[in-house]
Formats: C-alpha cells, sequence, structure tokens
C-alpha cells in the first residue's frame, strides 16, 4: 500500500520519497508504480501516447527512493507510515522519526487495526498525529479514513482532510476505533462468508457470484479476501479477539483461514488462497 500512496502524492506533484528497509523491496515498490501509472495513464490520455508517457515521467521524477531514514525524514511535512501491522514496530519507528523530523511536520499511520493513539504516544506529538487509511488498490480507490484520535488537534485533522482531497479522494472523519468504518464492517463479513462455507451452505465460487450479482459487489468475499491477504484478515481478526475491542462471536476462530495461512496460501500474493492465480 506503501507504494500506492508514494504514487498518488506524485501524481499530483507532490515531493515524496518511499523509504524501505532495502534495496529489494524499493525495487518492488516501483514496479508496483510503474504498472500502475501506465494504466492511469492509458485511461487519463486514451490514445495520446506522447501526454501518457509524459505523465509517466513527470510523475516518477517527483520520487525518490531511499533506506536512509534519517536523511529522509529531516525535511519531511508529512509522513505517512505502511510498514508491517505490528505495534512495537510501529512505535519503534516514530519514536525515531520524533526525533528527527521537523516539529511541525504531521505523523500518520496507514493502520488498519491498530489503534492509532497507542502509536503515537511513541511520540511527544500525539496532537500532530493521526490516521490516514487508504483502500486497495490506492490509485482506484476514492476513499480514505482520516482518523482522530483524542489528542488530534484540529489542524492536523483538517490538514489531513484537505491533503486527501488534493489527491482526489474522498475523505471522511473516524473515531479511533477498532477497524474503523470500512473494516469493522468488511472483517466480519468477510469472516462470516467463510463460514458460511464451512457450514456447507454453498461454495466459494458461489458466495462470489451471489454477492456480485445479487448485492452489486465489485468483488465477492474470498476474491476479496485473496486481494487484501489472508494473513492481513486473520491478524486483524485474532488481534480483535486477544484484545477483546470487538464482540467475539464476530471473530471467532476460523479453521479453514487458519490452516490456508499456515500453509503459506496466503491469497493473490502467494499465487493461492482460496483461489488460484
Ligand atoms: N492502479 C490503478 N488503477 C487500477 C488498479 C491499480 N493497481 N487496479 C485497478 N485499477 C483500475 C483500472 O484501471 C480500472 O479503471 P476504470 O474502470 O476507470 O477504467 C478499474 O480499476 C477496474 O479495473 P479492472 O477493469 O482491471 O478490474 P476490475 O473491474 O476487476 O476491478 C478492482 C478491480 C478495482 C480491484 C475492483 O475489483 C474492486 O473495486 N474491488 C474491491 C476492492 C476493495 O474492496 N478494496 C478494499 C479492500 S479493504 C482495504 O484495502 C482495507 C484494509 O485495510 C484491509
Amino acid at each position: 500500500m506503501g507504494a500506492g500512496i508514494v504514487q498518488v502524492a506524485a501524481q499530483k506533484g507532490y515531493a515524496v520519497t518511499m523509504v524501505d528497509l532495502d534495496e529489494s523491496s524499493l525495487e518492488r515498490g516501483k514496479g508496483i508504480i510503474n504498472s500502475s501509472l501506465k494504466r492511469v495513464a492509458k485511461k487519463q490520455f486514451k490514445d495520446d501516447e506522447q501526454k501518457q508517457s509524459e505523465f509517466i515521467k513527470s510523475t516518477l521524477s517527483s520520487i525518490k527512493t531511499s533506506t536512509d531514514l534519517s536523511k529522509s525524514a529531516e525535511s519531511a511535512d508529512l509522513i505517512v507510515e505502511a510498514i508491517v501491522e505490528n505495534l512495537q514496530k510501529k512505535q519503534k519507528l516514530f519514536s525515531s522519526l520524533d526525533k528527527i523530523a521537523p516539529k511541525d511536520s504531521i505523523f500518520a499511520s496507514n493502520t488498519s487495526s491498530l489503534p492509532i493513539i497507542e502509536i503515537a504516544k511513541a511520540t511527544d506529538r500525539t496532537d500532530k498525529f493521526a490516521g490516514l487509511h487508504f483502500f486497495n488498490p490506492v490509485p482506484q480507490m476514492k476513499l480514505v479514513e482520516v482518523v482522530k484520535t483524542e489528542s488530534t488537534s484540529d489542524e492536523t485533522h483538517h490538514a489531513l482532510m484537505e491533503f486527501s482531497k488534493k489527491l482526489d479522494k474522498t475523505p471522511v472523519t473516524c473515531k479511533d476505533t477498532p477497524g474503523f468504518i470500512v473494516n469493522r464492517l468488511l472483517v466480519p463479513y468477510l469472516l462470516e462468508a467463510i463460514r458460511l462455507v464451512e457450514r456447507g451452505v454453498a461454495t466459494p465460487g458461489d458466495v462470489d457470484t451471489a454477492m456480485k450479482l445479487g448485492a452489486g459487489m465489485p468483488m465477492g468475499p474470498f476474491e476479496l479476501s485473496d486481494f487484501v491477504g489472508l494473513d492481513t484478515l486473520k491478524s486483524i481478526a485474532d488481534g480483535w479477539r486477544e484484545g477483546g475491542q470487538v464482540d467475539s462471536n464476530l471473530v471467532v476462530k476460523i479453521k479453514t483461514l487458519d490452516d490456508l495461512v499456515r500453509a503459506g496460501n496466503l491469497g493473490r500474493k502467494t499465487g493461492k488462497g482460496f483461489f488460484s492465480y
């Protein structure tokens, strides 16, 4: 998702630095951006190949890549984090960033399941800290959830709402609660779809067809779970259940999901999940 966020900001002319742990991760990010940009360019400039390549060139010229966190953060106005969903790792990252970044720069996390305030507490700028939650695929999905904790200032909230609009996204404001709006509704729905198949009601393929044609969803719940990543889905459900933040009946342990994750079948990214790719 980090690559997608970098891309949409660069498309609007923001000077962006994509920071990752090593060169191979950066290469993967660049690959995601390159192929997505080609789709966006084709859509925006239809048959005009010259305009398409100008758009791609100018977007790429706004993107720097780096493995040097300190150097990249020292003059950043906004830092959006999209690392692994692990509270300690996020706290450690933001605690370091707090010492490096300018005092007035805004920090935001793209976490989909962790409490923003717990991450923010690792810094001395909880007023300049909020959630900025994008959706996959970032260049296509129009929504951003701007998550305001009890410490987020109105100024920070306003700046992030405006930033989201400048990216041509529609922001919504949400309190710092498990899953915010979309995942709080989506995750129990995806889990219930798996339980429905476990009960032998229908096949994954028929459930997907039913939800696409009967409820107008662009993807059925199994295709969407594979798209989101079964490890991500499981880790959100496990976290909510173990943390007791969400009614445990909505996030009970599901054998099929646990087995798939244990076998390394995590969905699209591994080539196999509920379906093969
Ligand atoms: N970059 C840029 N554009 C992309 C893209 C990408 N990576 N992927 C798809 N698109 C665009 C295409 O260019 C196309 O645009 P137009 O319709 O304007 O021409 C459009 O998306 C549809 O693409 P396709 O025709 O290739 O494929 P599709 O019709 O099957 O749509 C999809 C693909 C957009 C992913 C669609 O299936 C969809 O909306 N699925 C649901 C996605 C969803 O629910 N995402 C949220 C997941 S939850 C989450 O992200 C939160 C979390 O924390 C877990």
